[in-house]
């Protein structure tokens, strides 16, 4: 078999790996819970809320994300039945569902997804505000979004644990490059396999494909993709800047002024959410 075909293979076993991710037995138990419930058609929003009540960590994510200041309901949302009232079912199933995948029960890497959890947060909440700002989104449906745009990261940790923190043994370089190499996908394809696989929407599975391809962005972009991509890549540049290590997921490329422009948002705008981004890690920083 050359190395083509070897790669090919390894693709499709990681596939079927993250459709099939409830069969692995590497993953926590809440987290297996959850993805036989949102997998089951039959399933009624009080299976759901039982299960989160149940995990004391799960339980303060999904209150967490129901009350960001960003995301509409800001400190309304009083108990994990309310939120479900409150979003919707669809909404509590696709946050509770991302949030559930950074469960560090029985892992060793508690770093590595609590960065990634700060990371992905902030991310969100600033889809949110370049959603709010432009008009060009719901605010919900931006933060959704730019929860998961890197949740390919989480499943790859959830599926190969260390050898996934291996990848970042030697820096965040390239990071992409040596995913394909060893485990055959990107995390941008494992993330939107998973979204696709959960029914998620089409502008989300978007957001997490092309969240590092900004020339594949742009000339979608022109081809009449939602806007959503655009802010969810836009906000992933901002929370990134000034990081180091694992929160540093993309850097400003060439086309970054043609997508900004795209979304109608000029350095001023971008400069005023930058500085309320600011404000937001300081106000929040006790959270994490
Ligand atoms: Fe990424």
């Amino acid at each position: 078999m050359n190395s083509v075909d070897a790669l090919d293979v390894k693709r499709e076993e990681l596939r079927q790996s993250v459709i099939n991710m409830a069969d692995l037995s590497t993953i926590p138990v809440t987290l297996k819970r959850i993805l036989e419930i949102v997998d089951d058609e039959n399933t009624s929003v009080s299976d759901l809320v039982e299960v989160i009540e149940q995990d004391q960590s799960l339980s303060t994510k999904v209150m967490a994300v129901s009350n960001s200041a960003f995301y509409g309901y800001g400190g309304r949302v009083k108990s994990i039945s309310q939120a479900a009232v409150v979003l919707g079912f669809n909404m509590i199933r696709n946050l509770t569902l991302s949030v559930s995948l950074f469960d560090t029960s029985g892992k060793d890497a508690y770093e590595f997804l609590s960065q990634l959890w700060r990371h992905s947060f902030e991310v969100a909440s600033v889809s949110a505000l370049l959603a709010d700002r432009t008009g060009l989104s719901r605010k919900d449906n931006a933060f959704l979004a730019g929860l998961v745009s890197n949740i390919g990261r989480v499943i790859l940790y959830q599926v190969f644990e260390k050898k996934y923190l291996d990848i970042y043994d030697s820096g965040n370089q390239d990071v992409m490059a040596r995913e394909k190499a060893t485990f055959g996908a990107t995390h941008s394809e494992v993330g939107a396999w998973f979204a696709e696989g959960f029914r998620f929407q089409k502008e989300c599975i978007l957001a997490i494909e092309d969240h590092h391809s900004p020339e594949h962005l742009i000339s979608n972009f022109r081809s009449g993709s939602h806007p959503l991509v655009a802010l969810v890549y836009l906000a992933d540049v901002i929370v990134s800047a000034d990081k180091t290590g694992v929160e540093v997921d993309i850097t400003v490329s060439p086309e970054h002024n043609a997508i900004m422009e795209a979304v109608y948002l000029d350095d001023e705008s971008m400069k005023e959410v930058q500085e309320e981004y600011l404000a937001f890690v300081q106000s929040t920083k006790d959270l994490f």
